[in-house]
């Protein structure tokens, strides 16, 4: 059996299962295998790491399993930063969620009841509260929820970091289309490639993000496109400066938020359709996305409009990942999609997770609703 373990999917999560792959030695050779590394969600991501502040009634496990990969952020962060040499441009300022009617400010109460039932406290604030913390928002907002714990990171940043770290311990990455797992006597044997070569391989991650049920058919329907659209806005001089927290706006029910990069940018995101794989920008979504922030920030107006993208989350029946051997599948394959709303801020849990599975080792606990193992019971609708 070849000891070379196969990870598809080079965004965040991939990348990060292929450098701890390599960095604990737990294969001969790690091949990190995507026709275009650092792309999809992973790079159109906002890059929250907001459990709280994403957070929706009736989604406890979602929470939690965020909660418990934001705490490992800051470590991970470091890890990642020392293996390559690079900063991932981790951000501890802390989020502000705002609304600017009654009805969104009544969702809100609800979200704060339900953090409070859950254990988690949130400082509640009025709108002039808001706009001390925060001066850029304008006077539409009338209330706001303070979550100094919910960070953020410059996605791109880290993608670069990942790869970095990934190669200086050795992994070797094709850039090249994955067209299946290949199997043989109910385990994995390798990875066919579109040139036809057959990649041979004793393990193999999956981690194509929505990518991923094509891979394999005990994959399909198990994950499914979730487009979002984002914006990236700089301030130009005189420009009314960006927030410094994350700010994450109801604007009429439809969620907004602007995540702070260097340099006086923002990331304005994201809209979201179950539309498959199709990648266009509309001009809906970017007139929703400006007139949105706009709301809640008046002065974005003047700022400059430098970039508009749109990926697909990977979306999941119950809006968790699905992690580890999944029932029908051959031996040797490690499921690591799904990640939702939420693949950087659970990249660096899924770091344990994957190393984990990989080493034979059990997964940590506060991971085990995500375990591919519940997916007997799993329908993915679209
Ligand atoms: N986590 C932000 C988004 O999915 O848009």
């Amino acid at each position: 059996m070849t000891d070379r373990v196969v990870v598809l999917g080079a965004g965040a999560v991939g990348t990060t299962a292929a450098w701890v792959a390599g960095r604990d030695r737990l294969a001969d050779e790690v091949v990190l295998v995507d026709p275009e590394p650092a792309s999809g969600a992973s790079w159109v991501a906002g890059g929250m790491l907001a459990p709280i502040t994403e957070a929706w009634p009736g989604e406890r496990e979602v929470l939690e399993l965020g909660a418990a990969s934001l705490a490992r952020w800051p470590a991970f962060a470091d890890a990642v930063e020392h293996a390559s040499g690079r900063s991932v441009g981790l951000r501890r300022e802390g989020t502000l969620s705002v609304v600017v009617d009654a009805a969104d400010r009544e969702d809100l109460d609800r979200i704060v009841e339900h953090l409070r039932a859950w254990g988690r406290d949130a400082e509640r604030l009025t709108g002039r509260e808001t706009r001390r913390a925060e001066p850029t928002l304008g006077p539409a907002v009338r209330a706001g929820l303070a979550v100094p714990d919910d960070l953020a990171v410059d996605n791109r940043l880290l993608l670069a970091a990942l790869r970095a770290a990934a190669e200086r311990v050795g992994v070797v990455v094709r850039t090249e289309p994955a067209v299946r797992v290949a199997e043989s006597g109910g385990a994995v044997s390798g990875v066919e490639l579109a040139s036809g070569e057959v990649l041979a391989a004793g393990r193999v991650v999956v981690a194509a993000g929505a990518w991923s049920a094509s891979l394999h058919p005990a994959l399909d329907g198990l994950v499914r496109p979730v487009k979002g659209e984002i914006l990236r806005v700089r301030a130009r001089a005189g420009s009314l400066p960006p927030p410094t927290r994350t700010v994450r706006a109801a604007v009429a029910g439809r969620a907004v938020y602007a995540v702070p990069r260097d340099g006086g940018r923002l990331v304005l995101g994201a809209t979201q359709y179950e539309v498959g794989f199709d990648g266009d920008v509309t001009v809906g979504g970017v007139r929703d996305l400006l007139a949105d922030t706009e709301r809640v920030m008046p002065g974005i107006a003047d700022y400059a409009l430098e970039e508009s993208s749109a990926s697909f989350r990977p979306g999941t029946a119950d809006n968790l990942p699905v992690l580890g051997a999944v029932p029908g599948a051959p031996e040797g394959l490690v499921a690591c999609f799904g990640h939702g709303r939420n693949g950087i801020l659970l990249t660096a849990l899924t770091a344990d997770v994957v190393g984990a599975l990989l080493a034979g080792r059990p997964v940590p606990d506060e991971s085990l609703a995500a375990s591919a193992s519940r997916l007997t019971a799993l329908e993915v609708s679209s």
